[in-house]
C-alpha cells in the first residue's frame, strides 16, 4: 500500500441489554462491520468496539420481573447479543458491557473534570413519584389520559392518539406503570449539564466537520428551538453508577453509555498493547467514527461531543447516521412476524444472505431501508448465486477434471482482466464513502462481463474437443482469476464466501494482492459455495418470529441441568451442524486455576489468533502433559465470561470423567487453524 496507514476507531451503537438483537440492529453492525473490513483490507488500523448499554429503570424493573439481579440479568442477555452477532459474522474487537470499573472510572473522571470546570449545576425539581414502589417515574412509566384530546392509557410524554406531547404532570387520571398506584409530586435535587455553553464549540464543529446534510440540519432546527440544560442524575433506586460525592444519586444512563466507548476501547487497549490516549487525547490524529441510527443523533451530536470537550477531550470525527429498517414497506410488526430476531433469522436462513442484501440496499444518508423479502430472495439469488457463484461453478470443476488442478499460465483475454483490476480505485472510494449500494453495482457489472465472456466461450463445450482443450483450459482459468477479483471486492461483506474462496484457490484475497494473477498455481477441489434462498425458508422465520416474540420475555433464569443428566438433544438438523465451526488447535499454555476444581485454562493457537478456554479436564491431565499438543475446538461458541477469566471456545474431550476423560487428537500434520467437516 502507498498510502500511510490510518488509525481509525469505530464504534456501533451499544444495544440495551434488556432485549434481542432484531434485523434493525443488524442493519448497524453490518454496516459498521463492512467499512471496518474494508479499512483492514486496505491495511489501515481499524478497531471496531461496542458493549450492551447496561443502566437505566427499563434494565432494573426488568430484571426485577425476572427475578433476576441486574448484573445477572445483563451478563446473560450480553452472552447472546454476543452469540447473535457473531452469527452474522460482526468481527467486534471488544463486546464489553457499560457495567464496567472501566467506564465507572471514565464516567466519574468525565463527571469531576466538567464539574471543576463549571459546567455542572445543581438545583431542585418536582417530578412524579410513585409512593408504593418507593421510586420516581420516568415519562413511559406513567399512564393516563391525554389532557388535549381525553384518549385513555396514554403514556405521560406523549398521546399516541392525538400527536401532543406535554409533561407527565399535566396526564389526567395518571397511574405508575409499575404498580398501578397514583402518582404524587416529590421534590429532589438533581444535577444539570451546562449544554448551552456549548454552542459557539458546537456549531463550529457541525460546519467544519464532513458531517452528513441531513444531520447537520437537524442539528441546526435545534439550535434554533435553544439548548437547554440537560439533567445527568437520578435518584435511587437506579441501577448504574454512583454520582462522586451525591451519595443516593446516579447517572442517568445516557451520561455513561457514550462514554461505553472508551470504557470498552481502555478495556481492549490494556489487553493487547494499545495506546488508549492517541486515540482520545485533545490532540490526537487518529480518526473517531460513531455508527449510529438516526433515533439517536440528539445524543450524539450535541451531549457528546459538549461532554468530551468540556472534559479535555477530542470530539468525534464524524457521525455516520443510518435510517430504520422496515420490513415489506412497514415498521417491523410483531403480529405480522416480521420483528425478526437475529436468533430467528440464523435457525433459517444463511447470514450472508443478509449482509449482502444490506450491502446492495446502503447508501451513506439517512433513509430508511426496506426488507422485501421477495425482492431479498430474488436479488440475492440472481446475484449472489446466479452471477457471482456461477462463475466459479461453472468453471473450477473442469481444472481437476480435464487439467489436473491446474491453472493455465496463458491469459486468453488480457483486456478483459485489465478491466477487473482498474475499478478498484472507483469501489475502494464507494467503500470509503460508505456507497456500499454503489460499490455492489459496480461488482456486479463486472460479474455480467464474466458470464457474457463464459457463456460466449462455452469451455463445457470446449473440453469436448481435443483441439480446443487448450483454449478451454485458459477460459476457465481466466475466469477463476476474475472470480477471484470479485470476491477481494466482496470480501468486506461476504467474509464467509471469502474464506471458501482462499481455501479453493489457495491464496489470501488482499487489496494489495489484486494485481497478483494466480495463473500457472494449483487450486483445491471445488466444494458447492452458497446455495440459493428458497421462499419457504422465508416464510417458515416469518412463523417461528411469531412464536418466538410470544416467549421474548427475555432471559430466562438460568436452567439448572441435573449433573448426571446429560443435556444433549435428540437430533440436530444439519444447518445446526453447519454452524459449529470445529477447528484444530495447539495448546501452547496450560495452567491450573487454583479456585476452581475441575477446570485448566488453556491458551490455544488457532493458527495465527490465540484463545484462552477454560477446560473441565483437571482430573485427567497435568499441564504440562498438555502443552504442545494439538485438540479440537469449537471455535465459534460465544464467548463467556467466568469468574475466572473470558473462555473463548470450547475444546472437545470424550469419557465418563474423572481420570477418564481423553482430549480429541488430530494426528499429527494437522495445522492450527485448519478447519474440520
Ligand atoms: N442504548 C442506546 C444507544 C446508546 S449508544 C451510546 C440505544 N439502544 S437500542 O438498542 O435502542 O438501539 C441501538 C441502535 O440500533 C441504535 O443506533 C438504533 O438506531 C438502532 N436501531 C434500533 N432499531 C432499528 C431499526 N429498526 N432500524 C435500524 N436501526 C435501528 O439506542
Ligand atoms: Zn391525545
Amino acid at each position: 500500500m502507498t498510502t500511510t496507514q490510518r488509525k481509525i476507531l469505530v464504534t456501533s451503537a451499544l444495544p440495551y441489554a434488556n432485549g434481542a438483537i432484531h434485523l434493525g440492529h443488524l442493519l448497524e453492525h453490518i454496516q459498521t462491520d463492512i467499512w471496518v473490513r474494508f479499512q483492514r483490507l486496505r491495511g489501515n488500523e481499524c478497531y471496531h468496539i461496542c458493549a450492551d448499554d447496561a443502566h437505566g429503570t427499563p434494565i432494573m424493573l426488568k430484571a426485577q420481573q425476572l427475578g433476576l439481579k441486574p448484573e445477572a440479568m445483563i451478563e446473560q442477555v450480553r452472552a447472546q447479543h454476543m452469540a447473535d452477532f457473531s452469527g452474522f459474522q460482526i468481527g467486534f474487537d471488544n463486546y464489553y458491557s457499560t457495567h464496567s470499573d472501566e467506564n465507572r472510572e471514565y464516567s466519574q473522571h468525565i463527571y469531576r473534570m466538567l464539574r471543576d470546570n463549571g459546567y455542572i449545576q445543581s438545583r431542585t425539581i418536582s417530578q412524579l413519584y410513585d409512593p408504593e414502589k418507593e421510586m420516581f417515574l420516568p415519562d413511559r412509566f406513567v399512564k393516563g389520559t391525554c389532557p388535549n384530546c381525553g384518549s385513555d392509557d396514554q403514556y405521560g410524554d406523549n398521546c399516541d392518539s392525538c400527536g401532543a406531547t406535554y409533561s407527565p404532570i399535566e396526564l389526567k387520571n395518571p397511574r405508575s406503570v409499575v404498580s398501578g398506584a397514583t402518582p404524587v409530586m416529590r421534590d429532589s435535587e438533581h444535577y444539570f449539564f451546562d449544554l448551552p455553553a456549548f454552542e459557539q464549540m458546537l456549531k463550529a464543529w457541525i460546519d467544519s466537520g464532513a458531517l452528513q446534510s441531513g444531520v447537520a440540519n437537524k442539528l441546526h432546527e435545534w439550535f434554533e428551538q435553544g439548548l437547554q440544560q440537560w439533567d445527568i442524575s437520578r435518584d435511587a433506586p437506579y441501577f448504574g453508577f454512583e454520582i462522586p460525592d451525591a451519595p443516593g444519586k446516579y447517572f442517568y444512563v445516557w451520561l455513561d453509555a457514550p462514554i461505553g466507548y472508551m470504557g470498552s476501547f481502555k478495556n481492549y487497549c490494556d489487553s493487547h498493547n494499545v495506546d488508549f490516549d492517541a486515540f482520545w487525547n485533545k490532540d490526537s490524529t487518529a480518526e473517531v467514527y460513531h455508527f449510529i441510527g438516526k433515533d439517536i443523533v440528539y445524543f450524539h451530536g450535541l451531549f457528546w461531543p459538549a461532554m468530551l470537550d468540556g472534559a479535555g477531550y477530542r470530539k468525534p470525527t464524524n457521525l455516520f447516521v443510518h435510517g430504520y429498517v422496515t420490513v415489506n414497506g412497514e415498521k417491523m410488526s410483531k403480529s405480522k412476524g416480521t420483528f425478526i430476531q437475529a436468533s430467528t433469522y440464523l435457525k433459517h436462513l444463511n447470514p450472508s444472505y443478509l449482509r449482502y442484501y444490506y450491502a446492495a440496499k446502503l447508501n451513506n444518508r439517512i433513509d430508511d431501508l426496506d426488507l422485501n423479502l421477495e425482492d431479498f430472495a430474488q436479488r440475492v439469488n440472481s446475484d449472489l448465486i446466479g452471477k457471482v457463484i456461477n462463475i466459479a461453478s461453472r468453471t473450477a470443476g473442469f481444472i481437476h477434471k480435464r487439467f489436473d488442478g491446474k491453472l493455465s499460465s496463458d491469459v486468453i483475454a488480457p483486456e478483459l482482466l485489465a478491466s477487473f483490476v482498474e475499478n478498484q480505485h472507483s469501489i475502494a472510494e464507494l467503500f470509503e464513502q460508505r456507497e456500499f449500494g454503489k460499490a455492489i453495482r459496480e461488482i456486479m457489472a463486472l460479474a455480467d462481463k464474466a458470464n457474457q465472456f463464459i457463456a460466449e466461450q462455452a469451455p463445457w463445450q470446449l473440453v469436448k474437443e481435443e483441439a480446443t482443450l487448450e483454449q478451454a483450459h485458459q477460459v476457465c482459468s481466466l475466469s477463476l482469476e476474475l472470480f477471484r477479483i470479485l470476491v477481494t471486492y466482496l470480501k468486506p461483506v461476504l467474509p464467509d464466501l471469502a474464506a471458501q474462496t482462499e481455501e479453493l484457490l489457495q491464496t489470501e484475497l488482499t487489496w494489495d494482492n489484486l494485481s497478483n494473477a494466480i495463473f500457472g498455481q494449483s487450486i483445491s477441489k471445488f466444494k458447492p459455495l452458497l446455495q440459493r434462498v428458497e421462499m419457504e425458508h422465508i416464510q417458515a422465520m416469518i412463523e417461528s418470529s411469531k412464536e418466538d416474540l410470544a416467549k421474548m420475555q427475555a432471559p430466562a433464569p438460568a436452567q439448572k441441568t441435573p449433573l448426571d443428566e446429560d443435556p444433549i438433544a435428540e437430533t440436530i438438523d444439519y444447518d445446526d451442524f453447519a454452524k459449529v465451526d470445529l477447528r484444530v488447535a495447539r495448546i501452547i499454555k496450560a495452567e491450573h486455576v487454583p479456585e476452581a476444581n475441575k477446570l485448566l485454562k488453556l491458551q490455544l493457537d488457532l493458527g495465527g489468533e490465540t484463545r484462552q478456554v477454560f477446560a473441565g479436564i483437571k482430573s485427567a491431565y497435568k499441564p504440562e502433559d498438555l502443552e504442545g499438543r494439538l485438540t479440537v475446538m469449537v471455535a465459534n461458541l460465544a464467548p463467556r465470561k467466568m469468574r475466572f477469566g473470558l473462555s473463548e471456545g470450547m475444546i472437545a474431550a470424550a469419557g465418563p470423567g474423572g481420570k477418564d476423560i481423553w482430549l480429541l487428537s488430530p494426528d499429527e500434520g494437522a495445522e492450527p487453524g485448519m478447519r474440520i467437516k
